[in-house]
């Protein structure tokens, strides 16, 4: 019996899931198909229901849908629960849909696992405070960075999002001008959308510094214009997000199939068709 699965979004003719995912179902002897499916706001949850109803055993949902999808959902799990977005849905026999978020997972995974960078006591900043922040701020947390810092151009969004994770480590915000005034961070991640309109967040540049690690949470063919802005200020080791885009995939494939495949091989093996196509998911 084959297993099928499908990402939903809006565009997503682009998207590299599907070869990601049929890699992983060849690594770990799975028999999976894996295909793409456009939606709109007003189709996505009919979309998600027909895709269970026709025998499928889950989806992933991209952008613009991951917030609309906790609404679609019959249960959260802590993961989307706490970033209030679902990039992975798990279609049970009982017509249930679970809900969960492996976005931040595969960031630190990607972070600490592939790009070896230990993120413990470390000044986080994280550039950003829509979806995509929101749904890695625990995860980062759960590091036990000595401060992670929220900068956001609408300051009121990191204030929000730096005082509701504030439980779980420690957090503050500000806007971008006012990093003027902070000491340089160790690590510094854009989560801003930023990139799609090949635009960097307006950093000042004592941000960062020579050991600065930077990590770009979308990438393209190419470099991204937030890491073409840390190169020239002098930073030296970063990466862009393709690295958490297999990773993701990886704790997805493993909410479904209860394995989760060694993402070495899929990473090298995607490495080109991602930096040549510039898809998002
Ligand atoms: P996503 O799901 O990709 O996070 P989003 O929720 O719309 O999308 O959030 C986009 C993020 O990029 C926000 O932090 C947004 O800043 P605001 O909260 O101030 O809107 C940021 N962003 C997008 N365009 C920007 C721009 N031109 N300048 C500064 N920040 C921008």
């Amino acid at each position: 019996m084959i297993n099928r699965y499908t990402i939903i979004g809006q565009p997503v003719a682009q998207s590299v899931s599907p070869a990601i995912h049929h890699l992983f179902g060849e690594l770990t002897h799975r028999r999976v198909e894996y295909t793409r499916t456009e939606a709109t706001d007003t189709t996505f949850e009919q979309t998600v229901k027909e895709w269970q109803a026709s025998g499928g055993k889950g989806c992933n949902v991209t952008a613009p849908f991951k917030e609309l999808a906790v609404s679609v959902c019959d249960r959260l799990n802590d993961s989307a629960r706490l970033a209030q977005a679902v990039n992975t849905i798990e279609m049970h026999r009982d017509g249930k849909l679970v809900g969960h978020n492996t976005d931040g997972i595969g960031l630190l995974a990607d972070i600490e696992k592939n790009k070896h960078i230990n993120l413990a006591d470390k000044r986080i900043l994280l550039l950003g405070a829509g979806g995509a922040a929101r749904g890695v701020i625990a995860p980062l947390l759960s590091a036990t960075p000595s401060v992670l810092h929220i900068a956001n151009r609408t300051t009121a969004k990191a204030q929000t999002l730096a005082k509701t994770f504030s439980k779980l480590g420690a957090t503050s915000s500000s806007d971008f001008q006012s990093l003027e005034n902070l000491d340089s961070f160790d690590v510094v991640i854009n989560a801003t959308s930023m990139g799609f309109d090949n635009s960097a967040p307006p950093v000042p540049l004592n941000t960062v510094n020579q050991s600065t690690f930077a990590y770009d949470m979308m990438y393209k063919s190419g470099q991204t214009p937030f890491l073409a802005w840390c190169e020239s200020a002098g930073v030296s080791d970063y990466a862009d997000g393709f690295g958490m885009l297999v990773e993701q995939a990886a704790d997805a494939f493993l909410i479904w199939e209860g394995v989760r495949p060694k993402t070495r091989k899929v990473y090298l093996a995607t490495d080109e068709i991602i930096h040549s196509a510039s898809p998002k998911n």
